[in-house]
């Protein structure tokens, strides 16, 4: 372990390692500093400037997102100037966007607005200047509103060092910047995932979950921790219940292993089963080629009957049984006891899909 060094942060003496950033240590000492464009599970790229913090001997504010710590380091978080500088930066983001916060699917939980609360800004000193992009709407998943989109790329780095998935990136220049696949196409022609991180990682209302639109405010929603159930990794997430039903999966990076907050396709999105009105609630017994609804006594000494008999013509090895990956480690240990101490036996498996 690298030997510790020392700096001081707003007057407080601490000890840190080197090659931690400012950031890093006084969020890690409880010295609050404000951020948008950083995300802890990417690297820094100091984009948006709202980490500035002045250094003692330093030409101009530095971002302490990106600025290493060094030996005896004099930061100051909290003066006139920094404060005024972030002012300006959020009024900037604010003016350059359509952040209408009625009608934003982020509304509440919006890093942005939570900036601008915290600075007191009534109003941006400058004109609003929407961008005019065309709202996306081209698949059933995911909805892009670039005219919310504050350029902090986190959606590129999640997609690109997350999800390794390498579909965003920024194109044009200047005022005309913007996010997207290759060749400004929407998602849906594009060689997208639709894992969904973009969407989890994004500040502001600019990447949302469709099927979340008018579903529920943040603060309406309570979210119920669960594991998937789609293959057997565990991953785990947060169902998004909103009047006793799902609106929407988000991972969740205090989980830890083994997601890290990170979901796929099936996942964030494959959750409308739950409440579809084609899902069996009650077991079936084919009578006359039709099938019929039974009760759960009926089903299991049918089951009984037919095994028992298909047993005894034929022997065990004539039956054949399949678990699912998506059942529990328990439920799958059963299944196969059963196979070998009540059938006799070993044909048994299991498939993800089932
Ligand atoms: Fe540091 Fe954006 S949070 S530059």
């Amino acid at each position: 372990m690298d030997k510790k060094i020392t700096l001081t942060i707003d007057g407080r003496e601490l000890e840190a390692h080197p090659g931690q950033t400012i950031l890093e240590v006084a969020r890690g000492n409880g010295i609050f500093i404000p951020t948008l464009c950083h995300y802890s599970k990417t690297t820094n790229v100091g984009a948006c400037r709202v980490c500035m913090v002045e250094v003692k001997g330093a030409r101009s504010l530095v971002a302490s997102c990106c600025m290493p710590i060094s030996l005896g380091m004099e930061v100051k978080t909290d003066t006139k100037t920094v404060r005024d500088a972030q002012r300006l930066i959020v009024e900037l983001l604010w003016a350059s966007g359509d952040h209408n916060c009625l009608t934003c699917e982020q509304n509440g939980s919006c890093e942005l607005q939570d900036l601008i609360y915290w600075l007191k800004i009534e109003k941006p000193r400058f004109d609003i200047k929407s961008p005019g992009y065309a709202l996306e709407q081209t698949n059933a998943m995911i909805a892009r509103d670039l005219n919310k989109c504050v350029l902090c790329g986190r959606c590129i780095r999640a997609c690109n060092e997350i999800q390794v998935n390498e579909i965003l990136d920024f194109s044009m220049r200047g005022s005309h910047a913007k996010v997207g696949p290759a060749f400004d196409t929407d998602y849906i022609q594009s060689e997208c995932y639709f894992c969904g991180e973009c969407a989890d990682v994004c500040p502001v209302g600019a990447i949302t979950i469709r099927q979340a639109r008018f579903a529920g405010r943040p603060w309406e929603i309570r979210k119920v921790r669960t594991t998937c159930t789609y293959c057997g990794v565990g991953c785990q997430m947060d169902l998004n219940i909103h009047d006793g039903k799902i609106v929407k999966v988000t991972g969740n990076r205090d989980y830890g292993p083994p997601n890290e907050g990170s979901l796929c396709v099936k996942g964030r999105f494959g959750m409308d089963f739950v409440h579809s009105p084609d899902r069996l609630k009650t077991p079936l017994i084919r009578k006359n080629g039709e099938l019929k609804e039974a009760s759960w006594d009926e089903a299991y000494t049918y089951i009984a009957e037919k095994l028992s008999a298909i047993k005894q013509a034929n022997g065990p090895d004539s039956i054949v049984g399949f678990s699912s990956a998506r059942a529990t480690n328990e439920e799958n240990y059963l299944f196969q006891k059963f196979m070998r101490a009540v059938i006799g036996t070993n044909n048994v498996d299991h498939c993800a899909r089932l």
